[in-house]
């Protein structure tokens, strides 16, 4: 079936536009939807409409729009084989992932829900008598989500469900490949019970956006952005956010370290290196980018993960596969690009060949027709260096880095060197390499024993340095980007007290010392 879709603006959908037509990447004579794509003017009249529909959004009680979240949860629960189905259709996500993903949105409306009824602000003493103090969480206005199409439902739920739980509007705009996924995850919120002009859907290409949200911005029309994608695009974002006093939530790539001593369970090793690396076809922002093998065992790592990765099924996302095509033709052209970056000092393994699995360049084992989607061979370098543009650029696609190292301390400096920082893992079983790496690791999320990748909906999500600015999504600590603090100094004593001045002194001897 093909989808028409586009964008919605206070509930009206803006048909018209430039077309566009999204493929399945792992049948690419099928097409998935249709899409009308608007323009910068769309992403300013949604927000006009997000500005407009706030104000009465934030007047509704906390609870009552923690209701709504659960009316959500309900209804993607209700609808997941569905939404997960069309997930895998338009971006090539093996289905296991995708019925994964869409656990993740009802994962995330489950710990919201609740804080309908919590949003707790504080009762504070104050140095004066007859005065209160109060803080309180207040929304932050008009978000503008900005999302990638790897995670085309779940990651955006990151930022839509608390943003409307904290009575922001938000205008939301997907990645143009991914639209039909998000189109729909938008009906499930409406559906769900958020009113319109409080959630706008925006479907645009990238420089259409940035234009709408300059403009946007120049108009006072927005008070918070969110995006998560590429570094470059994150720079450009936070330099325009900058421009405007705003600070941007920017979730972006990753280099993500696996470093493994020589008291690791190697299966274990082996079996999260696979997962992390190859899952999605390497198309995480979490996915493992080098894995740091101590090198006592760094030969016996690199053939058993070499063997672990030849014997890998890899192909038609219907079935039961480790990964499926490229999300999109944009992003298998990138991976050939940097397929270019193996140099000679390089030893490839993990496949019976290199780039786009065809006919003629075949994947042994390969499950379904190879030409008929976006496959690419898994490719494993071993004997990166640093100075490698392997060693510090992010590769988003199904290609692992592996190189030695002398012990934890080199591992870490190693691990750290690219200058990302948003997930990295451990292998060992010794609690003090475990300590030592979580002190010196610049990443936002370590795992230890478990893989780079595969982060629980409720913990603190982001990165440092190139991976983002540091801020949070998820659990309690998201509230901070789409709330700000607002402190309220209540005096009944019927006079001006002056704070730090109109205070009494408490009489003490501080002279006084104890017999010797
Ligand atoms: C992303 O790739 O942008 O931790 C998010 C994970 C997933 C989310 C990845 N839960 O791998």
């Amino acid at each position: 079936m093909t989808r028409n879709v586009s964008s919605i603006i206070a509930g009206t959908a803006r048909d018209t536009g430039t077309a566009q037509t999204n493929h399945n990447p792992a049948n690419l004579d099928s097409a998935v939807a249709e899409i009308a794509l608007g323009d910068a003017a769309t992403l300013v009249a949604a927000c006009e409409a997000a500005r407009t529909a706030q104000r009465e959004w934030a007047a509704t009680p906390a609870p009552r729009r923690g209701r709504v979240i659960q009316q959500i949860g309900r209804l993607v629960e209700a609808n997941k084989e569905r939404l997960a189905r069309l997930v895998t259709d338009e971006i090539g996500k093996p289905l296991a992932e995708a019925l994964g993903e869409v656990q993740e949105i009802i994962d995330t409306c489950d710990f919201f829900l609740g804080e309908g009824r919590r949003l707790y602000g504080q009762t504070v003493p104050s140095e004066m008598s007859d005065k209160q103090l109060f803080t309180y969480r207040m929304p932050v206005g008009v978000a503008t989500i900005i999302t990638a199409g790897n995670f085309p439902v779940a990651v955006p739920a990151w930022y839509l469900v608390p943003a409307l739980l904290c009575g922001n509007a938000v205008v939301w705009k997907p990645a143009d490949y991914a639209a039909a996924s998000g189109h729909a995850l938008f009906e499930l919120f409406a559906h769900g019970g958020v009113p319109d002009g409080v959630l706008n859907l925006v479907l645009a290409d990238g420089e259409q956006t940035f234009a709408g949200l300059e403009r946007a911005l120049d108009r006072g029309l927005v008070d918070k952005v969110g995006f998560t994608g590429s570094t470059a695009v994150g720079r450009e974002i936070g330099a325009l956010c900058g421009r405007h006093l705003q600070q941007p939530c920017l979730e972006l790539g990753g280099k993500n370290p696996m470093v493994v001593l020589p008291d690791a369970d190697l299966d274990l090793a082996v079996e999260g290196a696979l997962f992390s690396g190859f899952g999605t076809a390497g198309q995480r922002c979490t996915s493992l980018g080098t894995a740091i093998v101590h090198e006592a065992i760094y030969d016996e790592f690199l053939a058993r993960f070499t063997a672990a990765v030849e014997a890998a099924p890899i192909g038609d996302p219907t079935d039961d596969v480790v990964y499926g095509p490229m999300l999109d033709a944009r992003f298998a052209e990138r991976f050939e690009g940097w397929l270019d970056l193996i140099a000679d000092h390089h030893n490839v393994s993990g496949s019976t060949g290199m780039g786009r699995i065809t006919p003629d360049n075949p994947r042994k084992g390969f499950v379904g027709t190879p030409d008929a989607g976006l496959y690419y061979h898994p490719t494993i370098v071993a004997g990166i260096r640093p100075g490698d543009t392997l060693y510090d650029t992010e590769t988003f696609g199904p290609l692992v880095g592996v190189m030695p190292c002398a012990d934890l301390d080199e591992a870490i400096d190693l691990a750290n060197g690219p200058g990302y920082g948003l997930s990295s893992a451990l292998y060992t079983s010794h609690p003090r390499s475990v300590f030592r790496f979580r002190e010196r690791i610049s990443a936002g999320m370590v795992s230890i024993n478990n893989s780079t990748s595969g982060a629980e909906a409720h913990l603190p999500f982001g990165g440092n340095g190139r991976s983002g600015n540091g801020g949070r999504l998820s659990g309690q600590w998201v509230l901070d980007q789409f709330t700000r603090w607002q402190s309220v100094n209540w005096d009944y004593a019927g006079k001006l007290q002056k704070a730090q001045m109109d205070i009494e002194d408490v009489p003490a001897d501080l002279d006084f010392r104890l017999e010797r």
